[in-house]
C-alpha cells in the first residue's frame, strides 16, 4: 500500500510567485491578460520545460532548455516556488541541530540553476542564528542561470540573508568534473560545511559517474562537512545506493538521515495569480498547475570512522576539532 505524508506548504504562495514573476519580468502578472506577446513567449517556454519532466527527454533536450533564456525565465514561476521549501525542511530538521554557530557558512551547491534550494538551506540557517553571512560556489553546467541567481540573491537580502561572497562557476559538468579543475582546488572543498545537490539526479540517467564524482567530493570534504540531496523524481535507487555501508565506509560518510523508501514526502501549496490561472496554467496537456511537490532526500556526513583514526593516530588535537 502506498504511504503517503502530505504537508501543507506554510509559505503564502501567491505573493511569492508574484514578486518574483515582477522580478524577472519587470511587469505584473496582470499583464499576462493584455500583452499577447508575452503571454505567448512565456506559454511556449512553460511548455518545453514541462517536456524535460517527461520520460523521453534526452539529455540533449534537457540542455537545450536550459540554454534557453525563455525557459530559464519561465522556470523562475513554473518550479523555483516549489524548490525552495524541500531544501527548507531537510536542513531545518537534520543539518541546523547538528551544526554549530560560526560567522560564516560555506555552502557549494552542484547543479543549482537559479538556486532555490539555496534560498531554502538559508532561511534555515538565519532562522536559527546559525551565521552572520554566507559564502556560496554555485556549478552548473548552464552558464545562463546568473540572472535568476542573482534574483536569488536579492530575496536572500529582502529576508536579510546576507552573503560574503555568491560565486557562479561556470561550465561545470557533474559528469566529467575532475578533481583538478581550475575551481576544485582543495581549499574550496575543504572549507565546505554544506554541499548541495537537488534535483539533478532526476536528469541523469548514468549513476556511475556520479558515484565516481560523489567519491571525488568526499575525498576533497572535511570532516563533519554535510552532503544533502534531494530529489523529486523516483530516484530512490540511487539514493539507496548511496547509503550502501560498503560505499559509505570506503568513502569516509555517514548517514545523517534519509527518506529512501519507495514513497515520497509531499508537500501542497496554496493559490497561485489570478492572471497565471487565465493565462498560463489553463488546465489543458502541458499547462496543468502545480499544486505540490513530492521528494525524496539523503543526508550524509563526512565522518572519521575508528579504522581512519587508527591510521591517523598522528593527526593534532586541532586537526581533531569537532569530530566525534
Ligand atoms: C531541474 S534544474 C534544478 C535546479 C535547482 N537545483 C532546483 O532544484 O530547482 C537542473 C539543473 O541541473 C543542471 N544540470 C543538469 N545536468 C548537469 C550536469 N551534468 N552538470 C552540471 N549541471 C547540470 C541544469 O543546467 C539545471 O540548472
Amino acid at each position: 500500500m502506498e504511504q503517503t505524508l502530505i504537508d501543507n506548504c506554510e509559505v503564502e504562495n501567491k505573493q511569492f510567485i508574484e514578486n518574483i514573476f515582477q522580478k524577472v519580468y519587470g511587469v505584473s502578472t496582470e499583464a499576462l491578460n493584455t500583452d499577447e506577446a508575452l503571454r505567448s513567449k512565456i506559454r511556449t517556454a512553460v511548455n518545453k520545460l514541462r517536456e524535460v519532466h517527461k520520460n523521453t527527454a534526452t539529455e540533449d533536450f534537457i540542455k537545450a532548455v536550459y540554454g534557453d533564456p525563455d525557459c530559464r525565465a519561465a522556470y523562475m514561476f513554473v518550479y523555483y516556488p516549489y524548490h525552495v521549501e524541500p531544501a527548507y525542511r531537510v536542513v531545518s530538521e537534520h543539518v541546523v541541530p547538528r551544526m554549530q554557530p560560526k560567522p560564516i557558512i560555506k555552502i557549494e551547491c552542484f547543479a543549482g540553476g537559479p538556486c532555490p534550494e539555496i534560498l531554502g538551506t538559508a532561511k534555515a540557517l538565519f532562522e536559527n542564528n546559525l551565521c552572520e553571512k554566507l559564502s556560496i560556489n554555485v556549478y552548473d553546467y548552464e552558464n545562463g542561470w546568473f540572472d535568476q541567481q542573482r534574483i536569488t540573491a536579492k530575496i536572500c537580502n529582502e529576508q536579510k540573508i546576507f552573503f560574503k561572497e555568491f560565486h557562479s562557476c561556470q561550465d561545470y559538468d557533474i559528469r566529467t568534473a575532475t578533481a583538478e579543475e581550475k575551481y576544485l582546488n582543495v581549499k574550496m572543498y575543504a572549507d565546505t560545511d554544506i554541499f548541495l545537490v537537488q534535483n539533478y539526479l532526476s536528469h541523469s540517467d548514468n549513476d556511475e559517474n556520479f558515484f565516481r564524482w560523489l567519491s571525488m567530493l568526499a575525498g576533497k570534504a572535511k570532516q563533519n562537512a554535510f552532503f544533502v540531496f534531494i530529489d523529486f523524481k523516483n530516484t530512490w535507487s540511487t539514493f539507496q545506493k548511496m547509503c550502501d555501508d560498503d560505499f559509505l565506509s570506503k568513502n569516509g560518510l555517514s548517514v545523517v538521515s534519509s527518506h529512501v523508501s519507495g514513497y515520497a514526502l509531499k508537500i501542497k501549496f496554496g493559490f497561485i495569480p489570478v492572471a497565471l490561472f487565465k493565462n498560463i496554467f489553463t488546465g489543458e496537456g502541458n499547462f496543468v498547475r502545480k499544486y505540490k511537490t513530492e521528494y525524496y532526500f539523503v543526508v550524509l556526513k563526512k565522518s572519521l570512522r575508528v579504522s581512519v583514526f587508527k591510521e591517523f593516530s598522528c593527526l593534532s588535537d586541532d586537526d581533531l576539532e569537532g569530530c566525534w
